[in-house]
């Protein structure tokens, strides 16, 4: 079935859609729209990321795809068998997700990549909407605590029974199961708070799942 996107121009939530404004006029030939999911519908694995990276899905319209976090994540889903092809940073490399889908908890890229609550909330019914339609859906993997509330938020759970940890499993009341993981971000990695091997331990796990 196909989803409910959020239309390209967007205003539900003014500080995103003027953002936007202003990096269209910057660069007119980005994106600079509301994000679109990624990936099969027949999804059995959604992954959901927090917002579009400014120079990163921004820009090139495929969720992950131009910035560091993709870099990481992509080689990662194909490493575990939820994708295949070469992943090349560009919406048109040809990269083929398979029994996986990933979208934003916010579809639009946020000034400093931070999202208000308010903003977070307004862009929540496009979570709902997609893992409702996701016919064949088992699990969903959280990328950071503000994606692991949002997937909670869409389905009215109360995110305190649901403690965030990396690697935690969480058997939802739904069937679902949400596995959580910290954010592949340049920060974390460079950090050291989520190694390349904690990041797919994650992916080991939901493969043994799935
Ligand atoms: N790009 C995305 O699409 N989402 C993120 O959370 C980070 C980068």
């Amino acid at each position: 079935m196909p989803m409910d996107e959020p239309a390209r121009d967007c205003a539900q939530c003014p500080r995103l859609a003027e953002f936007r404004r202003v990096n269209a006029s910057a660069w007119p030939d980005w994106h600079n729209a509301p994000v679109p999911s990624f990936g099969s519908v027949d999804a059995s694995l959604l992954i959901v990321g927090l917002a579009p990276g400014l120079r990163g899905a921004n820009r090139t319209g495929r969720p992950f795809t131009g910035d560091y976090a993709g870099d990481l994540l992509y080689p990662t889903i194909a490493e575990y068998g939820f994708g295949e092809g070469r992943f090349d940073a560009r919406p048109d490399d040809g990269f083929r997700m398979t029994g996986c889908r990933i979208t934003n908890a916010v579809r639009c890229v946020p000034p400093e990549n931070k999202p208000t609550t308010d903003e977070i909330k307004t862009c929540n019914p496009y979570l709902n909407t997609e893992i409702e339609g996701l016919e064949n859906l088992r699990a969903i993997l959280a990328l950071g605590l503000i994606a692991h509330k949002a997937v909670l938020r869409s389905m009215g759970l109360v995110a305190a029974r649901y403690a965030f940890g990396h690697g935690a499993m969480h058997d939802l009341p739904n069937g679902l199961l949400l596995a959580d993981s910290y954010h592949c971000s340049r920060y974390n990695t460079n950090t050291g708070r989520l190694t390349e091997e904690m990041f797919h331990s994650v992916f080991a796990e939901l493969r043994k799942r799935l």
